[in-house]
């Protein structure tokens, strides 16, 4: 061999030991860290974005219809717009096509489809352009990110500006949309690589020093350290469609982007609350039923169900020798910690549990996921983490960020079903618990 062949040979060699070459398919697993903001409550998700691609890290919205990202000095080779008479536009649901009379560049350019990002956590909206650009997610393996990553070209997201992002946890240039829709973040990843349209969301707990994990393109496993595959203790219940959606700007015939569940009953002790049930149905105004949403730090219950539930748990909590304290707003049920037996799931409180479609599938809240430590001068407290949603509420159950923590949900778009773990502390591991480490 001549010398020239023996240096191509050793290049190949050593690209090769360097990049560990998978092939991306259809059930090539992705990963991407979750992080908890503490001062909002908030959970942000980084994704690599544009060419080079580059870490972004946008508020997670799990109703969310698209992504969308502040495109003030927005650089990238790759991306485009989308002219407004396109097959794209028309399929985006775009309701308007906008002129930039600005120096042209990203989300400024004439003849250009325009979509109207929302930020959910001040209920606001704005005109601004669509545009396309590479997406990159890590590939994951056994639990392991194997440093390679799977790119999504064409991932479709919105401009907005700087006023969007009020509200968001800092450093946030935008948001995720997860929800049901066809350009959502997973949908998006199950279109360019033919997979079924699934994806998992772990959220990290309070004060986690490590990330949180959500996967896309694969139906599991899901290994957390110490090895333990969550999905294996995934039960399942169906999602329900809310026929009428609830967004800032409305797109009339359009059903709503949010994950709603059956909720037939709610049970402290494995005793039902006494309430009004058809509140857990959802009526022809699109009024009642439960929904899932990241952007609400507590559950709320409307107020009725919210009275009844707080009742009995105190009355459960006598049983245990629990007496009430004066409460730190915005819970009205707290109890001095002193009083109160830790374990390894949590403070010792009644459980509760959201009973499904049928009587043995629950998703079971133990005391990790029911109450928020309050530090205080006079002696921490343990509350209630679950708040008044008022008297006619949008929806009568609205499940938030701190009763999902620390569960594995599965949101499966192909059976329209929703696999949900309860608390995985029950089998020795956290979300927080996933190796992002690449080998
Ligand atoms: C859009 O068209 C107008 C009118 O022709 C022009 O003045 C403007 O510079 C164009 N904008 C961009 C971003 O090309
Ligand atoms: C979403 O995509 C599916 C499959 O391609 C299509 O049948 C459906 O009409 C689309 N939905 C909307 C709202 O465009
Ligand atoms: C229960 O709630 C539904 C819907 O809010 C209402 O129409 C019905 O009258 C209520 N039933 C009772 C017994 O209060
Ligand atoms: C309170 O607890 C007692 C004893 O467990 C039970 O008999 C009673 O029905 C409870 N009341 C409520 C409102 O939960
Ligand atoms: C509650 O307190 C009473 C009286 O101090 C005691 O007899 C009982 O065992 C306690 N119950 C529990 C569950 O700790
Ligand atoms: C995480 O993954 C890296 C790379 O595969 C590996 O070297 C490391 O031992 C793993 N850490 C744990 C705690 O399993």
């Amino acid at each position: 061999m001549s010398t020239l062949q023996n240096q191509i040979t050793l290049f190949i060699f050593i690209f090769i030991i360097t990049h560990t070459f998978t092939s991306i398919n259809s059930s090539t697993p992705f990963v991407a860290p979750i992080t908890r903001d503490d001062s909002t409550s908030l959970y942000t998700i980084t994704i690599l974005f544009k060419t080079p691609l580059q870490p972004t890290t946008l508020l997670l919205d799990l109703a969310g219809k698209f992504t969308w990202l502040d495109c003030t000095s927005y650089t990238s080779t790759s991306h485009r717009y989308i002219p407004c008479n396109s097959n794209l536009c028309t399929s985006l649901g775009s309701l308007a096509c906008s002129n930039c009379f600005r120096p042209s560049g990203p989300g400024c350019h004439n003849n250009s489809c325009a979509l109207f990002p929302e930020n959910p956590v001040i209920g606001n909206s704005l005109l601004a352009q669509a545009l396309v650009d590479s997406l990159g997610l890590s590939v994951v393996d056994d639990g392991r990110n194997v440093g390679d990553i799977g790119l999504v070209p064409s991932f479709v997201v919105s401009c907005s500006d700087e006023s969007l992002l009020r509200g968001l946890p800092d450093g946030v240039a935008g948001l995720v949309g997860l929800g049901r829709g066809n350009y959502s973040l997973p949908a998006q990843v199950s279109t360019v690589y033919a997979s079924p349209n699934l994806f998992a969301i772990c959220l990290p707990g309070l004060a986690s020093s490590s990330s949180g994990a959500a996967f896309f393109n694969t139906g599991g496993p899901y290994y957390f350290f110490p090895g333990v595959d969550l999905s294996s203790y995934l039960v399942y219940t169906p999602l329900i469609l809310n026929p009428i959606g609830f967004t800032v700007i409305t797109y009339s015939g359009h059903p709503s982007d949010e994950y709603f569940i059956g909720v037939t009953s709610i049970n402290i002790n494995g005793k039902p609350l006494e309430f009004n049930h058809s509140l857990l149905t959802i009526d022809e105004n699109g009024f009642g039923g439960t929904r899932l949403s990241t952007v609400t730090p507590y559950t709320t219950l409307e107020t009725t169900i919210y009275n009844a539930f707080i009742q009995a748990f105190v009355n459960e909590s006598a049983v245990l020798n629990l007496t009430i304290t004066d409460p730190v707003s915005p819970f009205e049920v707290c109890y001095a910690a002193v009083d109160v037996y830790s374990t390894l799931i949590g403070p010792a409180f009644p459980t509760v549990d959201l009973v499904m479609h049928s009587e043995d599938v629950f998703w079971r809240i133990l005391g990790a996921n029911s109450m928020v430590s309050v530090a205080r001068e006079e002696g921490d407290l343990w509350c209630l983490g679950f708040v008044d949603g008022g008297e006619t509420p949008r929806s009568s159950v609205v499940i938030g960020g701190h009763q999902m923590e620390d569960n594995l949900l599965q949101f499966d778009l192909v059976s329209m079903r929703l696999g949900f773990s309860s608390s995985v502390l029950v089998h020795g591991t956290n979300c927080a618990s996933f190796n992002f480490t690449s080998s």
